[in-house]
């Protein structure tokens, strides 16, 4: 089938390829000239595994084309993805002006049928908002159909999350809009699961924020074992093994971050009080989830008395591994409380510096991670990479001034740090200290 996806962001563009992977044709549009130039040869502006390899295959094949205009989106495909972003404003409400632009031009274009199938992630009544939109500036009797297919890849395993998906939601309300939707799915090996529109657009908000919730919940936890003298890992595998609960994002850090998880908790909370329903549960999710990075931040200081003019190393900015976004990571805002009380940061990510560099052009960045801990009197590890798992411990003892580590993710080995006879604080667990 003919595919058009508006917005080439994370979402459409890995949509898009991974459409043509399944054999449809599909145009990509965006309004980033820049950003086309590199595409068309291939280049991906953002870092996701496997997916240059994929669209330099589908640009090659020309199953996977391009353009700046949505014209050419309404006349191409059948079925038309909006994919463009909805970023927050105050307290989790969603600016929409995208969305509303890329529907009034389908309204001023179309001039066969079409079906309109929003992919970004939008507060419910978004659809209906959009059939009423494209209504009102139609021109003629056309007929349309608007459907929602709400997105659940995540960064880092988007292309694995797209092509093998737990479940494909689509929300419609005609016979013709499921039927192209089953087609556009046919060849996905899962559960299709056919919704209404609202349900679809709900599904959304509400699988992010119970998992931002679960996260939550064991961070929380792990708050609870460090004043009890409990091990977070230990309750959480003894809890996960209930498959009523399960393992998946029970894992305690430093806190959640990324595009969607802090947005979305938001704006579940946001859209229930315009509704007239209060969320106290759905607020407190994000609360809780800032308050575990200031209580790492407290560790920290209060193990090292004062950071004036110490030198800090920090392994990892990626708000997690596989992936240069910085978007609500908790390194960011480590960086800016440690800055704020004078300490020098010696800083390492795979693949996030150069972001990082945009944002805190001051900061020390090393060629690697034994380069952030030379001198420093404490490494901290903000993101779980796995280079930072399995580095050579001794070395790092070598290397820093002071033996001393704060584990924000629990992903150093305990034993091997027991051994060399440092001192590891992490997250939920009893500090590990040289023997006296
Ligand atoms: C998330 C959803 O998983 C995905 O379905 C949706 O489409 C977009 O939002 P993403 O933001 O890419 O995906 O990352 P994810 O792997 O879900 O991690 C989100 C955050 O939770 C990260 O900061 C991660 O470090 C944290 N996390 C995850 C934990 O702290 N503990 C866990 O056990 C799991």
């Amino acid at each position: 089938m003919k595919i058009s996806i508006v917005g080439s962001g994370h979402v459409g563009l890995i949509s898009g390829v991974c459409f043509a992977e399944k054999g449809h044709d599909v145009l990509c549009v965006d309004h980033d000239t820049d950003k086309l130039t590199k595409l068309r040869k291939g280049e991906v502006p953002f870092y996701e595994p496997g997916l240059p390899e994929l669209l330099k295959k589908h640009v090659a094949s020309k199953k996977v084309i391009f353009s700046e205009r949505t014209e050419d989106a309404v006349e191409f495909g059948q079925a038309i993805f909006i994919c463009v972003g909805t970023p927050s404003t105050e307290r989790g409400k969603a600016d929409m002006s995208y969305v509303e632009r890329v529907a009034r031009t389908v309204a001023e274009n179309l001039k066969d049928y079409r079906l309109v199938i929003e992919k970004s992630t939008v507060p419910i009544k978004t659809s209906e908002r959009i059939r009423r939109t494209i209504s009102r500036y139609i021109k003629g009797d056309i007929q349309f159909d608007v459907a929602s297919n709400p997105e659940f890849l995540r960064e880092g395993s988007a292309i694995e999350d797209t092509l093998k998906p737990d479940r494909v939601v689509v929300g419609v309300d005609s016979a013709k809009g499921e039927s192209l939707l089953r087609e556009i799915y046919g060849g996905f090996d899962c559960p299709i699961v056919v919704t209404s529109v609202g349900s679809a657009e709900l599904i959304k908000h509400a699988s992010n924020s119970f998992l931002a919730l679960k996260i939550t919940y064991a961070n929380w936890l792990a708050r609870l074992c460090e004043v009890s003298g409990a091990d977070v890992d230990e309750v959480v595998h003894g809890m996960g093994l209930d498959h009523r609960i399960g393992h998946h994002f029970f894992g305690a850090g430093i806190g959640y971050g990324g595009s969607c998880f802090p947005k979305d908790v938001d704006a579940l909370a946001h859209i229930s009080e315009e509704l007239g329903l209060e969320a106290p549960m759905i607020r407190l999710i994000s609360d809780t989830n800032k308050s575990q990075l200031e209580n790492f931040y407290k560790k920290i200081e209060s193990e090292l008395w004062v950071l004036n003019d110490k030198t800090l190393a920090i392994w990892g900015l990626a708000f997690k591994p596989n992936t240069d976004d910085l978007r609500e990571a908790p390194a960011l805002r480590l960086i800016n409380l440690l800055k704020q009380a004078g300490a020098k940061l010696r800083v390492h990510d795979p693949v996030a510096m150069p972001n990082t560099r945009k944002v805190h052009p001051d900061l020390y960045y090393a060629n690697d991670p034994m380069d952030a801990v030379n001198g420093a009197d404490a490494l901290i590890v903000c993101t779980e990479w796995p280079q930072y798992k399995e580095a050579d411990l001794a070395k790092v003892k070598a290397g820093l001034r002071v033996p001393l580590i704060f584990d924000g993710r629990n992903c150093i080995d305990r034993k091997r740090v027991a051994e060399l006879g440092m001192t590891l604080f992490g997250i939920g667990k009893e500090p590990v200290r040289p023997e006296a």
